[in-house]
């Protein structure tokens, strides 16, 4: 297949994009570095240095004699998008392109409406070059498991049949978020649900939970295919954070009670998903939404299981509770479906301790680079 890959440079489109290059896809990836500019804005740079997007793709040539078109460029400009669109000519278009962090969506008015305006306007600009210029193109947009919020029912796979007053009808899942990155997604989805419903167009809507990881079969052919990896309170996953705070030699900061559950899947996982969702088209002019995680967890079983893995390796672990940051509830109900990508088939990789003791080791040689001043929360919800 043709297979567009927007923000082909961040944590999971470089990953993706080399992937699908090895399966056979023809695939081209564009970015404009926002996450790396935002990163060093706010301090918050990667723990492993990356090399830039043309350099990955040329070692990625020459490690595997496979290629990735690639191509520098702000998705919000409408040209860019639409050259990308009219000039490639994918059969499908994976959405990553998006400014994905919560805390740096919640620092304040210029960060939140650069999360607004990007997140919006890349989705928007997308939607219009496929209506223009490639209406059978399928596309295939990272939603997040956030949007759904923690509610007190079971959540379905995106959508929910409601009977009210006698009568029936299926609805898009309620969506509450908690924060503001994540309501971009939200309005993401309207608008892909307007379009798909107005224009006919063919969307697939992955409502994915925390990835981590930083091996696939592509980046462990050599250290500079590896993955950004993100620590710090503002782009590092809770995961990043406690594998980073166990070779610090601190303490594992949970926020508050610790009972907060998510749903979390394998690097590798992200990376089936996808070209399964790919490979597997919706029928044309459908909304389809697959909830994308593999296992679900508390903040306090992660922080327990990396404390395990750390003392594995003599690191003296401790876990601390710290004032939770966010607005969020710290012991609640979750319990949500997640068939679809199963039954696509999605053969899961789960998080053991060999997964977390690899991830350990592969951070452990940059345990100098480590800066202790950004792991603490630096940004509150209110
Ligand atoms: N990583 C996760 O755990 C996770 C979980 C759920 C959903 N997601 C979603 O998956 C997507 C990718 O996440 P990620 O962790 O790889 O984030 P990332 O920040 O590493 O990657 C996003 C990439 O898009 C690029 N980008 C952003 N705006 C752009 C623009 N206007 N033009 C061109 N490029 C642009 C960034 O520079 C970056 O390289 C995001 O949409 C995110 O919301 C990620």
């Amino acid at each position: 297949m043709r297979i567009l890959v927007l923000g082909g440079d961040g944590y999971l489109g470089w990953p993706t994009s080399m992937y699908l290059a090895v399966k056979g896809h023809e695939v081209f990836a564009i970015d404009n570095y926002l996450r790396r500019t935002v990163a060093l804005a706010t301090n918050s740079e990667a723990l492993i240095p990356s090399p830039n997007l043309e350099e990955r793709a040329q070692t990625f040539k020459d490690v595997t004699g496979s290629e990735i078109g690639v191509r520098i460029g702000d998705l919000r400009d409408i040209k860019v998008m639409e050259e990308a669109i009219n000039g490639f000519k994918p059969d499908a278009v994976i959405h990553y392109a998006e400014q994905p962090s919560a805390p740096y969506s919640m620092m304040g008015y210029d960060e939140a409406l650069l999360t607004l305006d990007n997140n919006l306007k890349v989705t928007f600009n997308l939607v219009w070059s496929v209506i223009n210029h490639r209406p059978e193109c399928h596309i295939i947009k990272l939603g997040t498991m956030g949007e759904y919020g923690t509610p007190e029912i079971d959540i379905e796979e995106g959508w929910i049949e409601i009977e009210h007053k006698g009568r029936r009808g299926r609805f898009l899942f309620p969506r509450q978020a908690g924060s503001l990155y994540h309501t971009t997604k939200i309005m993401d989805t309207d608008l892909l649900w307007f379009y798909v419903r107005t224009f006919g167009l063919t969307v697939t809507d992955l409502m994915q939970g925390p990835v981590y990881g930083l091996s696939s079969d592509e980046t462990e052919l050599d250290s500079r295919l590896l993955p950004n990896f993100h620590y710090d309170d503002i782009f590092g996953t809770v995961i990043n954070r406690f594998l980073v705070q166990a070779v610090a030699g601190e303490p594992l900061t949970v926020y508050g009670a610790g009972g907060q559950t998510r749903g979390y899947l394998n690097l590798r996982d992200t990376l089936q998903c996808v070209e399964l969702a790919a490979l597997n088209a919706p029928e044309k002019g459908t909304l389809r939404v697959f909830n994308q995680l593999t296992e679900c967890f508390t903040v306090n079983e992660i922080a327990e299981r990396i404390q395990r893995t750390g003392n594995r390796m003599r690191l003296d672990v401790k876990i601390e509770r710290i004032d939770n940051p966010r607005k969020e509830a710290e012991q609640h109900y979750y319990n949500p479906v997640h068939t679809g990508l199963l039954e696509l088939g999605l053969k899961p990789h789960h998080m053991t301790d060999e997964v977390l003791d690899g991830m350990l080791e592969t951070i452990l040689p940059y345990k100098e680079r480590i800066n202790r001043g950004v792991i603490q929360p630096r940004v509150r919800w209110s």
